[in-house]
């Protein structure tokens, strides 16, 4: 077996490895998620492939990170989210998957996944992986057709119910002086340029019991911002000083074509949690009035951004766990986590 880093010409193979497996990829959202490997700017995402005879038989990605363990004094730690990770199914246990997840950890000292397949969930252990549980995706069902048409009498009477003196938006007023750019069905997106200037001055408003995987403007913009179907909208909250908040959301299919929004990134100053909710609720206005079913968020159970969801009356529907390499260590993973991107259908990204 041989292993190396994937290069340009072994992408129409990948794409075919990685489509035979079940990932929903094309050579073009290949060439989008690994900009290296295309002559592309961007992060580097990085890539490395198993070859048996000379066929690709294995593979994983890690699109790079950086990790905050929660004290300031502690500088953010290099680190990654792997993906695509992939052994072809009759070569299986036979120390190819671990390999390459070792190559990866090579070049990253902390690896992380987010909630990860059963297979995923069965090896990582054995290799010292620890499971933080603070992450919920909180969900709120925005009309009351989002429950499912298989459901019982009486959860669709209890759903008509919640839609009757529940399922409206909650109104926050916008705090004093500040407003949005690029929500409602007629206003021009604001260009993702802004983002910037919102990341840096809600940063420095973090406080030291927050572990996070902060997110940069620029890869913010090239993940999300330039992915291949354009269909991650950013909304910006401006005070006099500036943009100072985002949120980046999108809408998702259901198999039946209804659709239900997913909110994907959220920034706002961490001292403020009246901006916070009020920027929640906009969005979720907005993904109701655009006749959204439900609207998900994946969030740390004591952030801020929980808490504003909380306010807006999602309630944390499932626990995620987020999983990281021994590089992190337990004690370090024990702190309060943000909200983090956890977008497995990016590949597709269901463009409504
Ligand atoms: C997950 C996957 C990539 C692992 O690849 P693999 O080649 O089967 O894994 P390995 O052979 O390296 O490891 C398999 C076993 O050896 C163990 N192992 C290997 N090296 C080890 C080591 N140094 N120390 C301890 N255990 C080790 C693993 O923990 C695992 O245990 P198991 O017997 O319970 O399965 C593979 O199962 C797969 O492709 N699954 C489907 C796709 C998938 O779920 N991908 C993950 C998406 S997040």
């Amino acid at each position: 077996m041989m292993l190396r880093p994937t290069q340009p010409d072994d992408l129409p193979e990948l794409a075919a490895f990685l489509q035979a497996n079940g990932v929903a990829c094309t050579i073009s959202t290949l060439g989008w998620k690994y900009p290296g490997l295309t002559g592309g700017s961007g992060s580097p995402v990085r890539s490395w492939i198993a070859q048996v005879e000379g066929r690709i038989v294995g593979h994983i990605g890690v699109v790079p990170a950086v990790i905050r363990d929660g004290r300031r004094s502690a500088s953010p730690a290099p680190a990654g989210w792997f993906m695509d990770w992939m052994v072809r199914d009759d070569l299986r246990a036979r120390g190819i998957g671990v390999f390459l997840l070792r190559e990866a950890a090579k070049h990253h000292p902390v690896l992380m996944t987010i909630q990860g397949s059963a297979d995923t969930q069965r090896v990582l252990p054995q290799l010292g992986w620890f499971a933080c549980d603070d992450l919920s995706l909180y969900k709120l069902n925005l009309a009351a057709g989002a429950i499912s048409v298989n459901a019982s009498l009486p959860q669709r009477t209890a759903a008509y119910l919640a839609g009757v003196l529940w399922l409206h938006p909650v109104t926050h007023r916008p705090p004093h002086g500040w407003h949005l750019l690029g929500s409602g069905p007629s206003t021009e997106a604001p260009s993702w340029n802004l983002l910037s200037d919102a990341i840096r001055r809600l940063e420095a408003t973090v406080p030291d019991v927050t572990a996070r995987c902060p997110h940069t403007a620029e890869f913010l913009t090239w993940w999300l911002g330039s992915h291949p179907t354009r269909a991650y909208r950013l909304i910006l909250a401006t005070d006099a000083t500036g943009p100072s908040g985002y949120v980046i959301w999108r809408w998702s299919s259901r198999a039946d074509g209804r659709k239900d929004a997913r909110i994907v990134d959220a920034g706002a100053p961490w001292d403020r949690p009246d901006v916070w909710r009020w920027l929640l609720g906009a969005v979720t206005a907005e993904c109701q009035a655009g006749g959204g079913l439900q609207v998900g968020c994946l969030a740390g159970r004591r952030s801020p951004l929980a808490l504003a969801l909380r306010a807006n009356r999602y309630l944390p529907r499932q626990t995620l766990p987020l999983w990281l390499s021994p590089g992190f260590g337990p004690a370090d993973a024990g702190t309060h986590w943000h909200a983090t991107l956890a977008d497995s259908d990016i590949d597709t990204a269901a463009a409504v």
